[in-house]
């Protein structure tokens, strides 16, 4: 099978540097807020430009993190695309605060900004406070943050970017991380960059949002142990996974001129065969990180026909996202925009990712896009 990702290709290039890294940490004995974890700090901020990094436990976390900083209560709103992981949306329910689902664009799978306006009339009208935006840089391309948050500084609203798959992409010369308020990232082992288990971590240039964020990750501590200056929890990122990351993020800037490699490759093949499928489009002073190269197959194709005929050809395929967030149970009492969420239901039915990493060859993207071509023509 060709692996979706390949994380051991990249194993074998730095194993050795990962086990010494390991064994620094075995050797100190700081397994929780080791210096690996004030070092990778820095190292991100350094990457990204953001001032503050606050290394955490997942993702999630992350994100839930950032709302604490922005100080999120009960019973305010926040925008949120309804085609994206549930992360995006379930932390806003987890504090009592309301997500209201925004459509997203057909060609970038990201918020769409004409529709903002219609989204927060319609948690106006319902009498929601909307308190901010939260964008998701979906398969690796931000959004379009500078339409995003010119509205959000017009109607008094925060951003909090879920660049949880974006994290390495760019926006003119800004990286993600330092293109709003706040963002979030995830180091969940198949992201762009990942560790070996779970973490996470915040971006941002607000003292105050860094500070809150900083002590709600270690229950809410105040200025000395066992002193409480708010209800917290425990999302610490471990040490072992700092180091890990401290290597990882050494040849990260190489993993993504490869990952937009192997996307042009992709890009030409699948051009060259005109099967009718779109092609994921970035757009002008946007870099993707390619956490996924995701198509948009033509809508007579029967998708998991598709990928049950290339998954006997050993090529692998997924579908993110198969049912629009505001579908699940646990979602579907939440407001969805007045101009509703036609894209997002288009793209459910529609998209497909194929293999994605580093090191992808092209003789393999060439095997991947003959046999999506011969189900095409042959169907
Ligand atoms: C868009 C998005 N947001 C948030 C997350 C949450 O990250 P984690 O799995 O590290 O909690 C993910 C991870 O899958 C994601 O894809």
């Amino acid at each position: 099978m060709i692996p979706f990702i390949d994380l051991h290709a990249q194993q074998k290039l730095i194993r050795k540097r990962i086990d010494k890294r390991i064994k620094q940490v075995l050797d100190h004995g700081q397994y929780i807020l080791g210096p690996e974890v004030k070092e990778l700090e820095d190292r991100l901020s350094s990457f990204t430009g953001a001032k503050y990094t606050l290394c955490c436990s997942s993702g999630t976390d992350a994100l839930l993190l950032s709302l604490l900083g922005l100080k999120i209560k009960p019973g305010e709103g926040v925008i949120v695309p309804a085609f994206t992981f549930a992360s995006s949306a379930e932390v806003m329910p987890l504090l009592g605060a309301i997500p209201i689902f925004i459509d997203v664009k057909r060609d970038t799978f990201n918020i769409d900004p004409r529709k903002l306006y219609d989204s927060l009339k319609t948690a106006k009208d319902i009498g929601i406070n909307v308190k901010g935006i939260m964008p998701v840089g979906l398969f690796g391309q931000p959004a379009e943050m500078d339409l995003i948050n010119d509205f959000a500084k017009n109607n008094d609203l925060w951003v909090l970017d879920d660049a949880a798959q974006s994290f390495g992409g760019i926006h003119k010369d800004k990286n993600v991380g330092n293109l709003s308020e706040a963002a979030a990232t995830s180091f969940f082992p198949a992201k762009p960059l990942g560790c070996y288990g779970d973490g996470g971590a915040v971006f941002t240039n607000d003292k105050d949002i860094y500070e809150i964020a900083n002590s709600s990750h270690i229950h809410g501590m105040g200025k000395k142990r066992y002193e409480y200056d708010r209800i917290g929890m425990n999302a610490r990122m471990s040490t072992i996974q700092a180091a890990i990351l401290l290597e990882k993020l050494e040849i990260f800037p190489e993993e993504l001129k490869k990952r937009q490699e192997v996307a042009n490759n992709y890009n030409k093949t699948l051009n060259s065969l005109n099967l009718g499928i779109e092609l994921p489009k970035i757009n002008k002073n946007f870099k993707s990180s390619w956490a996924q190269y995701t198509i948009l197959l033509p809508e007579n194709i029967n998708r998991d026909k598709l990928q049950e005929n290339l998954k006997l050809k050993n090529i692998p395929s997924a579908v993110y996202y198969p049912i629009p967030l505001n579908e699940h149970k646990p979602y579907n009492r939440y407001p969805v925009s007045k101009s509703g969420l036609s894209v997002t239901y288009y793209l459910s039915k529609n998209v497909l990712s194929l293999p994605m990493h580093p090191y992808l060859k092209k003789d393999e993207i060439v095997y991947i896009s003959e046999n999506i071509n011969n189900f095409i023509k042959n169907y």
